[in-house]
């Protein structure tokens, strides 16, 4: 549930000759198999993106770059999660309602996700996802 998600940190790889950092993400750390890779960037500030729920899919979060701020919402309690480094994830398990919020300018937000788009997965009316639980 809500209170067992945590971010996760990602290997990190500091170059000896200061020539920068190298992260990767193997197939095998992730508790489901990347099928799609997508990512959001120049999001206004204002904007807030997510308001839905899966039914089935789950996803990987990451800031590449800047900032924002994920809402996560089980239908009973709320919790707030800030992702702001390039070697930090948040797994968002299947059955919970995200927002995506406070975008810093400049911001990318990488998505590894569990399976391809299908708009018959998603869950977009809150109340329906209330009821749902
Ligand atoms: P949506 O998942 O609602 O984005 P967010 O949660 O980030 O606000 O998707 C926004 C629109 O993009 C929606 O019309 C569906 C479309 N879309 C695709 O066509 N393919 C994709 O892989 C994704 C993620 C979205």
């Amino acid at each position: 549930d809500l209170e067992s998600i945590s971010l996760l940190e990602i290997p990190k790889i500091s170059d000896p000759d200061g020539r920068g950092n190298l992260s990767v993400i193997e197939k095998d750390v992730l508790p489901f198999t990347i099928k799609r890779v997508y990512y959001l960037y120049d999001v206004p500030s204002d904007s807030s993106r997510g308001g839905h729920a899966h039914k089935e899919l789950k996803q990987f979060i990451i800031a590449l770059s800047g900032s924002f701020d994920v809402v996560l919402d089980n239908g009973s309690a709320r919790r707030s999660f800030t992702l702001n480094r390039p070697n930090k994830g948040l797994l968002i398990p299947s059955g919970v309602w995200r927002e995506l919020e406070n975008f810093s300018a400049g911001s990318v937000c990488l998505s590894l996700v569990s399976d391809y788009y299908n708009e018959d997965d998603y869950i977009r009316d809150y109340n329906e996802f209330r009821s749902s639980k």
